[in-house]
């Protein structure tokens, strides 16, 4: 796993925000609609709600803006923006609609790695400042929604939409980011897959189990990487697919799942949007201070896995 070269420039989160759809589909509702029940969904998943609705580039407008916003930047201030999605409007040209609608002036990439998709994004746009950005918006967006099969009991209650962003700025001295880590299964992509233009197809039991394996063994790589153990971490932001799922690699990594930030209670799975849309929660409750140790872990289709180590603020010990 590669380290961060010494010297390398490196960058604070300075801003986010997020955005839900109005819409709220309840365990309930979905159950007048197939063989399922509220309670069934609430044990196995730890879901009790999800909202759906708009479009990968409406969601990610709003985020963004709200980023911006509280980083006290104008548009044209970002040098680059990074959209991690896995379900783009359009087969190109989804993040190049989001630089327009925000008046950015600056390079608009999208970046696809399913659930995972906010880790690969974040660990690119602290490459791209490390080169010479100075900042750099980063929005996860999924509107998984459009490519959920409503009539498989199987997938149906998992899966909705959402997004979260976070401006990267960067810093003179120590970033926030210690360690990285980003993986790939591509023998594993048979158990959860969605052809373009299909569904989400998915063998829930082996991605269970692979998603605890892949999630335990990101995060360590990433906190060996950082020097640091499961004791040191205040806040543990996990991909928000599964409560159950959260709940196991807490379990094996040793932090007690009350460090865990979680909204999936009321957002269901959100793929790119699940990891900023808990970061944004914690924050906003006050729940990290300047200094603490942040782990962020993901895991996704394909399959794919990522990690980030932050110290919040940056800065050394
Ligand atoms: N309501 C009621 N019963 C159900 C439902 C439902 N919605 N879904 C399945 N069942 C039934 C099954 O048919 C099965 O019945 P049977 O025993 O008569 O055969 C029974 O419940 C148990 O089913 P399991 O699949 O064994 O249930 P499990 O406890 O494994 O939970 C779940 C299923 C929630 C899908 C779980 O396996 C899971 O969360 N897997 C991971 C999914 C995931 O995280 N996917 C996203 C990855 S991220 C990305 O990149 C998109």
């Amino acid at each position: 796993m590669p380290a961060i070269r010494p010297g390398a420039t490196g960058a604070v989160i300075s801003g986010w925000g997020t955005a839900l759809p109005e819409k709220v589909i309840s365990n309930d509702e979905l159950a007048a609609t197939m063989d399922t029940s509220d309670e069934w969904i609430r044990t196995r998943t730890g879901i009790h709600e999800r909202r759906v609705g708009g479009s990968t580039a409406g969601l990610s407008v709003e985020s963004g803006r709200q980023a911006l916003e509280m980083a006290g930047l104008t548009p044209d201030r970002i040098d680059v923006l990074v959209l991690a999605t896995t379900t783009p409007d359009k087969q190109w040209g989804t993040a190049s609609l989001v630089q327009h609608e925000l008046g950015l002036s600056c390079g608009a990439i999208e970046v696809n790695a399913a659930c995972s998709g906010f880790m690969y994004g974040l660990v690119q746009a602290h490459g791209m400042i490390a080169m010479g950005a100075d900042r750099a918006l980063v929005i996860g967006t999924d509107t998984l929604s459009r490519i959920t099969d409503w009539d498989d009991r199987g997938t149906a209650p998992l899966f909705a939409d959402g997004s979260g962003a976070v401006v990267l700025e960067a810093v003179d001295g120590p970033g926030q980011l210690l360690a990285w880590d980003l993986d790939a299964d591509g023998s594993l992509l048979p158990i959860l897959w969605a052809d373009v233009g299909g569904t989400i197809k998915m063998e829930g039991k082996e991605v269970f189990r692979r998603a605890v394996r892949l999630m335990v063994d990101s995060a360590e790589k990433a906190m060996t990487q950082a020097g640091i153990t499961a004791d040191d971490v205040s806040l543990v932001v996990p991909h928000q697919a599964n409560i159950r799922i959260i709940q196991a690699a807490c379990d094996r990594l040793g932090i007690p799942i009350e460090r865990a930030a979680t909204v999936l209670h009321r957002t269901g799975n959100t793929s790119s949007a699940s990891i900023p849309l808990a970061l944004a929660d914690a924050l906003d409750a006050g729940r990290v201070q300047h200094g603490d140790l942040v782990l962020l872990v993901g895991f996704g289709g394909g399959m794919t896995a990522g990690s980030c180590v932050l110290r919040w603020g940056g800065g050394v010990e």
